[in-house]
């Protein structure tokens, strides 16, 4: 593979149409889209947890109102919808789906920014920042969570910092992407860190 050009690259810097600004699924199409484009229940799980954690930041720590965190949340939510059918031209089937109907051009934008080294698209506000920041970080939270007899309860964040300094655990999870993806906002790991593990335990 060419390292210049990642296989996954969109080739584009621009997606969905202005005049579809503050347009959403509903709730209910967008868990259906979901739940048909992904069998995996895992990966399922992974969606929800990012959409929850995303729609929190928002409300908690970007004074968003609700409609503005659903934007948030739906970005979370669909961000690997097309992962496990389409892992070869992952984001792209996504996108042009999400495009066909007529969603928000910032949510369309924050999943297509979600991996900036795969899709070739940079994050360019704090909605794709934080998707970034958050995706590989709640996987591996959650996979911390697995291995622990009471998952997340009393699960403290300097645990998850030594597992990220162990290259062996959860070694699919990319340490460069987080540490990139952080290096890109003015807040520390660890309350990050607690962040996830506040908001998507409860999560199921
Ligand atoms: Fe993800």
């Amino acid at each position: 593979m060419s390292t210049s050009t990642p296989i996954l690259s969109l080739g584009r810097s621009s997606f969905g149409n202005p005049e579809n600004k503050g347009r959403l699924l509903s709730d209910e199409e967008a868990h259906a889209l979901l739940n048909e484009w992904v069998p995996n229940e895992r990966l399922r799980l992974h969606m929800r947890q990012v959409g929850a954690v995303m729609k929190a930041w928002a409300l908690e720590r970007e004074g968003a109102d609700q409609q503005e965190a659903r934007k948030w949340e739906q970005a979370g939510l669909l961000h690997d919808a097309d992962w496990e059918k389409h892992p070869e031209s992952h984001c792209r089937v996504i996108i042009e789906k999400l495009e066909q109907l007529n969603v928000d051009p910032e949510v369309i934008h924050c999943i297509a920014s979600h991996g900036p080294k795969y899709f070739g698209v940079e994050p360019d506000n704090t909605m794709d920042r934080m998707i970034y920041v958050f995706d590989e970080l709640s996987g591996f939270i959650h996979a911390a969570a697995l291995i622990r007899p009471t998952r997340y309860e009393g699960m403290d964040v300097k645990s998850i910092m030594k597992k990220l300094k162990t290259p062996s655990f959860a070694a699919q999870v990319s340490r460069d992407d987080i540490n990139d993806a952080i290096s890109r906002i003015n807040i520390p790991l660890e309350e990050i860190i607690q962040f996830v593990i506040d908001h998507q335990k409860d999560v199921v």
